[in-house]
């Protein structure tokens, strides 16, 4: 979650207590996973007077939300506190209001990915790009880089996470009456979705938007594959998300819908198989000095000693250069294991926390033949070819199924393909042999 939008939201939850510059500094350092240590040598105090800054803002913050603050539950309680908030809260729009949209300034590698969107979007003037990926691998990340670096190329930026599942007739008329309101327009907006698209698709002819939509995963299906076919894998009550995409650009205009999402939805593939102006970017993980940056950044000090700069090659390989499992297995070393990446190593923890919601949630979503052709290739730790994997996984009932399944964990970057065959993440395959 936005780090940034948890600061404000600690701010506005303590503005009676007067909040100072060291205590503003300590609760930003924290919400970035910073130790006390590191805060202290970043600004200069001595350690324990920080620490006890620190103390002193989690008590208060308890006394707020009414559950038990400390500097390692923070993020968790205050998630959890947002979200229950959000069930009563409207949607809400930001329009470059970046005060609300993720930190971009520590973005390591993905310039080529952040100059082919610049290239589709600004350049080739294309309607529809997807950002596709693993939970973590950055996409949210990327999509609020390219915003900010060419927002002044755009008449509206504005950003919407679906995370919260709103109907599309809500956000649609949330951003049309956005864009009315910055231009002092008076509407009447209609209820009928295909005239509300219609009047969306006006608005993107006379003024150019991007218009990004995060989470888009959030409003597709679970489990589409339990009948072993490729569907339209929308939720029900979402179809009007899969029209909107394919109706936008059937219109000659100049704005772009951005979206990101662990899926690639069916509709998606089709649309950017037949039309020029649809493109996709699927995130694959960090390069070894991307990923150590990262390391470093947590807090782990760069060293000459080759044995652990050997190891943090082998946890990097282990998590796929997936920045946001680095990140809290980095953090991790440091608060617990005193910074000591082998005694981390040698302790087998290595799906704990966010990293497994994260696993849990992907596999959750899986459909039974999902579930089992990822079994039989985790089983097989090593790449499996079609013809084994037919051969073993006993529930794919026809080679076309298999391939159909193949397509789809494809589409959800949960396996790859190498020479030798299919291959998935050593932690998805300890995850899995875990789970099983
Ligand atoms: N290229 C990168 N460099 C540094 N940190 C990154 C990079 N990509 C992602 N991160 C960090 O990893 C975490 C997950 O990124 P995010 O964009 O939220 O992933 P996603 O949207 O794919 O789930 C965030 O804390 C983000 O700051
Ligand atoms: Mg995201």
């Amino acid at each position: 979650m936005d780090k940034t939008y948890l600061e404000q939201l600690c701010q506005e939850l303590l503005k009676t207590e007067k909040l100072n510059d060291t205590d503003n500094l300590v609760l930003r350092f924290s919400l970035q996973g910073k130790t006390y240590q590191q805060i202290a040598t970043s600004c200069s105090y001595d350690n324990d007077y920080i620490r006890d800054v620190g103390y002193r803002l989690w008590r208060k913050l308890s006394k707020q939300i009414g559950t038990k603050v400390t500097k390692k539950n923070l993020l968790s309680v205050l998630q959890r506190y947002t979200s229950e908030d959000r069930l009563e809260s409207p949607l809400t729009l930001s329009s470059i209001d970046w005060g609300t949209i993720v930190e971009t300034n520590d973005m390591y590698g993905r310039n080529l990915e952040l100059n082919n969107l610049k290239q589709w979007i600004l350049r080739s003037r294309c309607n529809l790009v997807g950002i596709f990926g693993m939970g973590g691998i950055g996409k949210t990340l990327l999509a609020a880089r390219f915003a900010k670096e060419c927002q002044t190329e755009f008449d509206f930026v504005i950003w919407l996470s679906l995370n919260k599942t709103p109907a599309i007739e809500t956000t649609l008329t949330a951003t049309v009456n956005y864009i009315a309101q910055q231009q002092a327009i008076k509407i009447t907006l209609p209820q009928d979705l295909n005239e509300i698209i219609r009047q969306f698709t006006y608005y993107l002819r006379q003024f150019r938007c991007l218009l990004i939509l995060d989470n888009f995963e959030s409003i597709l299906r679970a489990k589409k594959f339990d009948n072993g076919s490729w569907e339209h894998n929308y939720r029900k009550e979402y179809q009007g998300y899969g029209q909107l995409l394919e109706t936008i650009i059937d219109y000659h205009h100049d704005s772009c819908i951005l979206l990101t999402g662990r899926e690639i939805p069916s509709n998606f593939v089709s649309l950017s198989r037949n039309s020029p102006l649809v493109y996709s970017l699927t995130l694959s993980g960090l390069n070894i000095s991307e990923c150590q940056k990262i390391i470093q950044l947590a807090g782990i000090i760069k060293t000459s000693d080759t044995s652990k700069e050997r190891l943090i090659e082998k946890l990097i390989n282990y998590y796929g250069g997936n920045p946001l499992a680095l990140k809290i297995v980095a953090t991790t070393i440091v608060d617990l294991f005193n910074g000591d990446l082998e005694e981390f190593w040698h302790s087998e923890v290595r799906l704990f926390g966010e990293i497994q919601d994260l696993l849990d949630q992907q596999w959750q979503r899986l459909s039974d033949a999902e579930q089992d052709v990822m079994y039989c290739l985790a089983v097989a730790r090593a790449p499996i070819s079609l013809k084994n994997l037919e051969d073993n996984c006993l529930s794919v009932s026809s080679r076309s199924q298999l391939v159909t399944v193949l397509q789809s964990l494809k589409h959800r970057s949960l396996i790859a393909r190498n020479i030798k065959g299919f291959t998935q993440q050593p932690f998805v395959i300890d995850y899995i042999n875990a789970t099983k």
